[in-house]
């Protein structure tokens, strides 16, 4: 079973349009992460527009059938930020509930959880 990573693509941190940048900050974080996945087996990606997170761009969210799901934010776009969630991901799959335990996340990741969702007709 897969872990797939949502990718919000229409992320953009306040100072987006300052920046005169063509691609959206979520657009630039997902290319990222998506490079980072690439030769990863038990993970996919995929992009959504609007995780409704808005305010605290970036966001993703980690997901997998029978498992717990996360949502995470305030990314920076960077590769750090980018390995961090692949490496959390490849935890998720590996797990049989999807929980990671805190001593195995990545640095990177911590501070930026906002919601864990228990799994459709689950008991957890
Ligand atoms: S634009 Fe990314 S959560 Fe709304």
């Amino acid at each position: 079973m897969k872990t797939v990573i949502t990718i919000c693509d229409t992320c953009k941190h306040d100072d987006w349009a300052a920046r005169g940048m063509e691609k959206t900050d979520g657009e630039r974080l997902a290319a990222l992460i998506e490079a980072a996945a690439a030769d990863e087996p038990l993970l996919e990606t995929r992009r959504h527009s609007c995780l409704m997170g808005c305010e605290r761009a970036c966001n993703i969210a980690i997901q997998a059938e029978g498992k717990l799901t996360y949502v995470l934010g305030r990314f920076e776009v960077d590769e750090a930020s980018a390995l961090a969630i692949v490496e959390y991901a490849r935890k998720h799959a590996e797990s049989d509930s999807g929980q990671v335990p805190f001593r195995s996340w990545p640095q990177g990741v911590k501070g930026h959880f906002v919601a864990r969702l228990p799994q459709l007709g689950g008991t957890d």
